[in-house]
């Protein structure tokens, strides 16, 4: 048996648990999401549903990790023995496996870019040939590869240091740094001239764009956004001091998160309608538009290389926490060491990470489902792997924990005060779950 860690203290487990969630999630998916799901009156169903399911996810995701102190297939298994529960630590278990595939793909290449904004390679160059770059970059399928490499390895080097010496020291350097770059990007927003435009389109509501596509992709979003429905967030809660307030670190977090996805829109989409781009452009908007705005605008330089240290930033804190939800299963279920478990988890994600990439030369036959096998991974894990997860991790908080138990965690045996404590107890009960499965259902098409 294995000494197992826990974060040193109460910032550390916030900064850990915010970076987790602020990711490219963040700051690559949610605009192009906005984008392509009409703006503002998106962002308000996105609010509501922050709050009313992924706060009380969040929350028990936090309970019962901290409860039961263990990886999310071993928590299921010590609070329901012998029961099927455990298969909801499985799919937390495959859920993270194939996110970590894709996204240290995407990962990679903001380490490509990084390297490519401080040599300067897209000053003077056209939109269209910055286009046709990324596109010959990413359908060379190798090349993106060499990247992805090298991030993954710095994901593992973290979390091979362990909890309080690796993950948290590390956020708690990280974290800061990505707000200071991101509030000197907003700052530089308000000088553009699409800066009216820009927030209008993010703050100003048009409901008729809601459908039942645009609520399933709210939904997938804000899974996606706070890390939730596959156990991360029980594994770090697993290691929250049991003095910290959850019901404090989880708003915490989930404000920290909605804020940055807020003023990432507000760097981003000025810049977006000064040069005249399309916002609904998709997965590559960051990739494809920005550093063609960049490569225009005065200071862009030194805008370019923030803009991208802030992406690599954030998809490392983030893939830092994916891996540990691997690790802390094969370390404590399996019995093998940290070192040991980073290295194996960290290979077999990689070699997943090689399909991903692979999918997208165009003349790959890697498909599923008539997607390439990276946008199909990206598309079905947060819309339906992750809700299905979140689903049943709300069910079981709400209806087999136990109430007395639920109410201890959240206290922490009585210290803090829990307000609205029924009012949680009806969300993740009824609301939460009916929620998450009337979307789904539509979607599908049984409603
Ligand atoms: N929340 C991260 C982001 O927004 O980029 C992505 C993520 C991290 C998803 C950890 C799932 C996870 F377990």
């Amino acid at each position: 048996m294995h000494k197992r860690g826990s974060f040193g203290s109460r910032f550390g487990a916030i900064a850990a648990a915010a970076g987790s969630a602020i990711g490219l999630g963040n700051i690559w998916r949610y605009p192009y999401v906005v984008g392509e799901n009409g703006g503002a009156a998106f962002i308000l169903l996105y609010l509501l549903i922050v709050f009313l399911i992924g706060l009380p996810c969040l929350m028990s995701e936090f309970a019962l990790g901290r409860f039961t102190r263990k990886n999310v297939f071993g928590a299921f298994r010590k609070l329901a023995p012998k029961k099927k529960w455990y298969l909801i630590g499985v799919l937390g278990i495959v859920t993270s496996f194939v996110i970590l595939a894709f996204y240290s793909v995407v990962a990679g290449w903001t380490v490509a870019f990084l390297k490519d904004s401080l040599i300067n390679e897209f000053s003077g160059l056209s939109a269209a040939a910055i286009g046709s770059n990324f596109d010959g970059f990413v359908a060379s399928g190798w090349e993106p590869l060499l990247w992805t490499f090298l991030f993954c390895l710095i994901t593992a080097l973290i979390v091979m240091l362990g909890i309080e010496n690796g993950i948290e020291r590390y956020n708690k350097i990280m974290m800061p740094m990505l707000l200071a770059i991101l509030l000197v990007l907003c700052i530089n927003s308000f000088s553009l001239d699409g800066f009216k435009e820009g927030i209008a389109f993010l703050f100003r509501p048009d409901f008729s764009k809601i459908t039942v596509d645009v609520a399933l992709s709210a939904l997938g979003q804000a899974f996606f956004s706070l890390s939730l429905g596959m156990g991360t967030m029980m594994t770090y809660g697993s290691y929250i001091r049991r003095q910290d307030n959850l019901l404090f670190t989880s708003s915490t977090v989930a404000i920290a998160d909605l804020s940055i996805a807020i003023l990432a829109g507000i760097a981003i989409f000025p810049a977006v309608f000064s040069f005249g781009i399309e916002p609904g452009s998709g997965p590559d908007l960051v990739f494809k538009t920005l550093p063609n705005i960049f490569g225009q605008m005065t200071g862009g330089y030194l805008l370019g290389i923030l803009f991208f240290l802030l992406l690599v930033v954030a998809a490392l804190t983030s893939s830092v926490s994916i891996l540990e939800v691997l690790v802390a299963y094969c370390s404590e279920e399996l019995n093998l060491s940290r070192k040991k478990s980073v290295i194996i988890c960290a290979t077999l994600a990689f070699g997943a990470s090689v399909v991903c990439a692979l999918s997208q030369m165009p003349d790959s036959s890697l498909k599923i489902a008539g997607q390439n096998i990276f946008d199909f991974l990206d598309t079905f894990s947060s819309s339906y792997l992750m809700p299905v997860g979140g689903f049943f991790i709300v069910i079981f908080t709400g209806w087999f924990f136990g109430k007395q138990r639920l109410h201890a965690e959240l206290s922490s045996d009585g210290v803090y005060k829990v307000r609205y404590f029924n009012l949680f107890l009806f969300i993740v009960r009824y609301l939460a779950p009916i929620a998450i499965a009337f979307i789904f259902f539509s979607k599908i098409g049984i409603l």
